[in-house]
């Protein structure tokens, strides 16, 4: 099972139908597509991402998935999620890095991510998830892998943790889950 399988799965056996999900890292869609199906038509959907390219590619693979109606496309970073939702969410999906075939210069920063987990923790509602995967193999993804793995594991007091108790080596991807 890939690491992507394994935060669908985590989030799948949480998030119900009629609820709203938040896809963080929006990309090409296929995050998008997966939450819009597992809250069906009277759900709700919301995805970020910073890169117009984005944006234009989910909304044509939601149309194609017959789900463009239940999901809301915002074209702006993560960290400003709490002005568009402020409390229920079922589940929120992180997909760290950069959009594959596209400007591989446009990534997601340790700054704005932690400030976006931060409020996806508060708007989550009561047994609600949040999965982060983490990559690394890029400049930077290091960094912000490390940082996220420590803010997940000092969230353990409070919330339901499922992360590697030591950073994992190497610069494969790892995934992370939270809990409420
Ligand atoms: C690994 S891709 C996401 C893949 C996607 N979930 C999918 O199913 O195809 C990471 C995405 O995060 C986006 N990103 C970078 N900074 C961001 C931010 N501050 N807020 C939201 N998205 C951001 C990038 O533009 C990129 O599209």
């Amino acid at each position: 099972m890939t690491i992507s399988d394994q935060a669908k799965e985590a989030i799948a056996r949480v998030l119900e139908e009629g609820e709203t999900a938040i896809d963080a890292t929006m990309g090409n869609g296929w995050d998008t597509v997966f939450l819009a199906e597992t809250v069906g038509p009277s759900g709700k959907v919301l995805a970020f991402d910073v890169q117009e390219a984005a944006l234009k590619k989910t909304d044509k693979r939601l149309e194609r998935a017959g789900v463009r109606e239940r999901c809301q496309l915002v074209h702006q970073g993560h960290e400003t999620m709490g002005e568009h939702v402020s409390g229920g969410v079922g589940a929120v999906m992180f997909n760290l890095g950069y959009l594959p075939y596209a400007d591989r210069s446009v990534i997601t920063t340790e700054g704005t991510t932690l400030r976006a987990l931060q409020t996806a923790r508060e708007i989550l509602r009561p047994g609600g998830v949040i999965a982060i995967i983490c990559y690394r193999g890029h400049p930077g993804g290091q960094d912000e892998a490390r940082a996220v793995w420590q803010w997940v594991l000092a969230q353990s007091e409070s919330l339901q943790v499922d992360a590697p108790k030591d950073f994992p080596v190497g610069d494969g991807p790892f995934l992370l889950a939270l809990t409420k």
